[in-house]
């Protein structure tokens, strides 16, 4: 008997992989297919899959062709299967060519030509719309936000807004974008989403205007310095049938995620204490300084030392206090701030002229999870006991600047798939509002 593997997403199942399954079948007795994961996909960069493992499977199954269906979920497992398997022949279409040459040493390796004019990519951009994105601002983060959206399929940058016309026209140039735009109003007419990254302050204002225009939108982090101004936002957005997200990197972030699942499954006990830190030092001639009334470390830095807070111990805490070491003109160049729950405590320390060790740890009964710098990008964790041999380190993927993540579940979640909203939900960015505006009180008496 011959035994012939072949391996694929199969999303929104299509032609090709009709004609490869059953070219596939007929070279041999026995045809296995793997389905790929997709914690697997992601890993390896393949964003914005439409269906479920479980539907894909299910497509590849109707097919009639396969005797056996695997699931594929890591670098590797190739090799594996081929030998687990018996297998003969190695199947895979000839977008692929000379890639799995190194299987050879295990079976034979058959390129098949693939189906012209059919793939899974094509048929997202039939079947949904492409999210062509406004960005407002051109400064560091925006760059990397153009670039970040080159990895997620479905989505197009079209032009930059910068109340200063050179501003706009520098980075329209560097990015090689075709629109560039000093009124906002203009570039909200050529686009269905806007990516915010302007200052702080004015994300509210940019985003409302959106909004009101029928626009999704993507805002940078903080969304909004007031409670009050991120639930107008959502009510906002719920009326006009938009999406609005707040573009907080880590919380879309494959491994934060998981971490975040582990931490609350049980596996340290009762959480009792999260303790985040962040601290970047900055030279005082930067946005981040220079603007005394919304600069300084924890407006800048605390969207990501909060959320695992609010995430892991909820929005629901007795009290905060914040302690700040001020610079000259008066911004918090160190914050630390201490919540208080009913059962639990935790810390959020920010820094732009204060350096520490930027870690993330989360306290229970049992143990503890601690992930290092830069756990905002997180890519691996260690589960620690008292009795240390029980230890377990988590690896995972983070890729590139991290933006990929947010904007691939945007894509998503405007497209109405993925259901993705659970990873930064409204309650959430408005308990986080809520804190921004309850220091900014505290501190600036704003
Ligand atoms: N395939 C094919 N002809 C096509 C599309 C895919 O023969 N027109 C083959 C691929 O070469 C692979 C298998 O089908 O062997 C599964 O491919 P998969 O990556 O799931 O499908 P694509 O349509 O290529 O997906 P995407 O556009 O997301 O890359």
């Amino acid at each position: 008997m011959k035994t012939v593997i072949t391996y694929g997403t199969f999303d929104l199942f299509h032609e090709g992989h009709y004609n490869i399954l059953k070219r596939a079948k007929a070279l041999g007795d026995y045809l296995i297919v793997g389905v790929t994961t997709e914690g697997y996909d992601n890993s390896r960069g393949k964003l914005n899959i439409v269906e479920s493992v479980m539907d894909r499977i299910e497509h590849v199954r109707d097919s009639g062709f396969a005797d056996k269906i695997i699931i594929e979920d890591h670098m590797g497992q190739k090799i594996e299967d081929i030998q687990k398997y018996h297998v003969d022949t190695f199947v895979i279409g000839s977008d692929w060519i000379g890639k799995f040459d190194y299987l050879k040493d295990y079976c034979e390796v058959v390129y098949l030509e693939r189906t012209k004019g059919v793939s899974s990519t094509l048929k997202r951009s039939e079947e949904f719309q492409l999210i062509r994105f406004g960005v407002v601002g051109s400064g560091r983060i925006a760059g990397r936000f153009v670039k970040e959206a080159r990895y997620v399929s479905g989505v197009h940058v079209e032009g930059v807004y910068n109340p200063h016309i050179d501003s706009a026209k520098k980075f329209a140039e560097e990015f090689e974008l075709d629109l560039y735009e000093d009124d906002y109003d203009k570039l909200l007419e050529k686009v269905n989403a806007v990516y915010i990254a302007s200052p702080h302050e004015t994300h509210y204002e940019y985003a409302k205007r959106a909004l009101e225009k029928g626009k999704n939108v993507l805002a940078e982090k903080p969304m909004a310095l007031k409670k009050k101004d991120a639930e107008e936002l959502f009510a906002l957005a719920k009326e006009k049938k938009c999406i609005l997200m707040e573009a907080i990197k880590t919380a879309y972030a494959p491994g934060f995620i998981r971490m975040i699942g582990m931490a609350k499954s049980g596996i340290i006990g009762e959480i009792r204490d999260v303790e985040a830190c962040f601290t970047k030092l900055t030279g005082d001639n930067t946005r981040e300084l220079m603007d005394t009334e919304y600069g300084g470390s924890f407006t800048e830095l605390a969207s990501y030392t909060v959320l695992p807070i609010i995430k892991l111990l909820g929005a629901d805490y007795k009290n905060i206090r914040f302690k700040y070491n001020n610079t000259e003109n008066g911004l918090d160049g160190y914050t630390k701030a201490y919540f208080e729950y009913e059962d639990a405590q935790a810390t959020s320390k920010t820094g732009l002229k204060v350096k520490s060790e930027g870690q993330l740890v989360i306290s229970g009964t049992t143990g503890y999870i601690k992930v290092t710098a830069p756990w905002w990008k997180t890519s691996e964790f260690e589960i620690c006991y008292e009795d240390t041999s029980q230890n377990e380190k988590v690896f995972t993927q983070f890729k590139g600047d991290g933006l990929r993540y947010e904007i691939s579940d945007f894509v998503s979640i405007v497209n109405g798939y993925g259901n993705n909203d659970f990873k930064l939900t409204r309650e959430e960015s408005i308990a986080i509002a809520e804190i921004m505006e309850r220091f900014l009180k505290d501190q600036r008496g704003k």
